[in-house]
């Protein structure tokens, strides 16, 4: 007989404490709730504490990622590289230029695009003309890299930059899930040409919806600023008259000060938010090490995961139960479990337009078959984790 939860723990939960639930209603009550002081407190806090000169709050990370490609001009005679395993957020943004998406494999470890995986994907794909990243196929200039610090996980960006600038491309970062992350003692938000935060609700502080960009480009910030919202020169909140002028065709992508206003009261708890977190993550760490065809997320051997994610692997020829029937059974239990991620290239949209090889991708293909995301979030209390533990053990031991 299966012996399931009470209650279905969700695989994911926001933490939103009474205080940040007050300094919300507080702005609600204050006559400004659109952008305005607390959007700019949010984007100071967030840069100081990221070490980052130029912060640019907006309406999401998926936002963040078009604008940056913006700001660097991306056109349809252009291509850019991005990573296989991660949310079509990451490769949806190119598509919005008519550029060329262009994916790397993963490592077999880790599942992070990594310098090795980027030249695997050059050496097959590019030519470089000495100044010119060139795509052979569509005859695209490779403009830009959009790295993914997949579940928390910091991409080796040490070894990353340095290759990118030798093809004279720019770097996106997406820390959709790398809050807080560092790497080698630098936090990550102050290493790339751009980093893009996401505040979505499941994610390391949230907004409800939400994102940062962060960049030491003070032209590419001035940019952001304004194509943010409408391409119009000067914000709302800092206009002294009734005038403005429209300086492009921008986007309405501005974050609110309701949203900022729980951004800031989440900043203040992201290092108990984290430290929880990785509490958890031993927790599993330590309880499952011993089941046999189990794959656990390692540490960053480099800096500090932001632990948004726990993704576990099981080898089909070891494990007692295979993937899909481990979820399926822990639905049965009650507890939710979600997976990180569909490859892109195996997304009809894609599929159809861009025609990628499979044979390209043996690591994320392994991936796809094999992980399994299981609840990782501060809320959870040690009942939680104990019924995970419980059930996950039970399944495979
Ligand atoms: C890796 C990755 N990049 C980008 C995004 C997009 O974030 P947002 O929902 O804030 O646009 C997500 C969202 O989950 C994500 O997982």
């Amino acid at each position: 007989m299966i012996t399931a939860r009470k209650t279905f723990l969700p695989f994911a939960l926001p933490s939103i404490s009474e205080e940040a639930i007050e300094e919300v209603s507080n702005v609600l009550r204050s006559g400004w709730i659109t952008s305005g002081p607390k959007v700019k407190q949010f984007e100071m806090e967030f840069g100081d504490f990221v070490s980052c000169r130029e912060s640019i709050a907006l309406n999401s990370a998926t936002a963040g990622l078009h604008l940056a490609l913006e700001a660097i001009g991306i056109t349809e005679k252009d291509a850019v590289i991005t990573s296989s395993v991660t949310f079509t957020a990451s490769a949806e943004v190119i598509c919005y230029f008519k550029a060329e998406p262009l994916l790397t494999d993963v490592d077999a470890v880790d599942n992070l695009m990594t310098a090795e995986t980027i030249q695997e994907l050059i050496d097959r794909e590019c030519r470089f003309d000495g100044k010119k990243l060139i795509h052979k196929k569509s005859g695209k200039i490779v403009r830009a890299l959009i790295p993914v610090h997949l579940a928390g996980h910091s991409c080796n960006m040490e070894k990353i930059i340095p290759l990118a600038k030798s093809y004279n491309l720019s770097v996106i970062e997406d820390a959709a899930h790398a809050f807080p992350a560092v790497h080698k003692n630098k936090m990550i938000g102050s290493w790339g040409d751009f980093t893009v935060f996401s505040f979505y609700a499941t994610k390391g502080i949230t907004t409800g919806e939400g994102g940062m960009v962060t960049t030491n480009h003070s032209h590419f910030a001035d940019r952001i600023r304004v194509m943010r919202l409408h391409g119009i020169n000067r914000d709302a909140y800092n206009r002294p008259g009734w005038y403005y002028e429209v300086i492009d065709a921008g986007f309405k992508y501005n974050m609110t000060d309701v949203a900022a206003a729980l951004g800031i009261a989440q900043l203040r708890e992201a290092h108990g938010f984290w430290k929880r977190r990785r509490d958890l993550a031993q927790t599993y760490a330590t309880e499952f090490k011993n089941l046999k065809g189990m794959k656990l997320p390692r540490e960053d051997a480099n800096g500090m995961h932001s632990w948004h994610l726990f993704r576990i692997e099981l080898d089909p020829n070891l494990a007692k139960i295979g993937r899909d029937t481990l979820a399926e059974e822990l639905k049965e239990r009650n507890i939710g479990t979600s997976l990180h991620f569909i490859p892109i290239y195996e997304h009809p949209y894609y599929k159809k337009n861009f025609h990628f090889e499979k044979k390209n991708f043996p690591n994320a293909s392994k991936m796809y078959d094999r992980t399994l995301s299981i609840p990782l979030y501060p809320g959870m209390s040690n009942e939680d984790v104990g019924d995970v533990v419980n059930a996950v053990k039970e399944l495979l031991s």
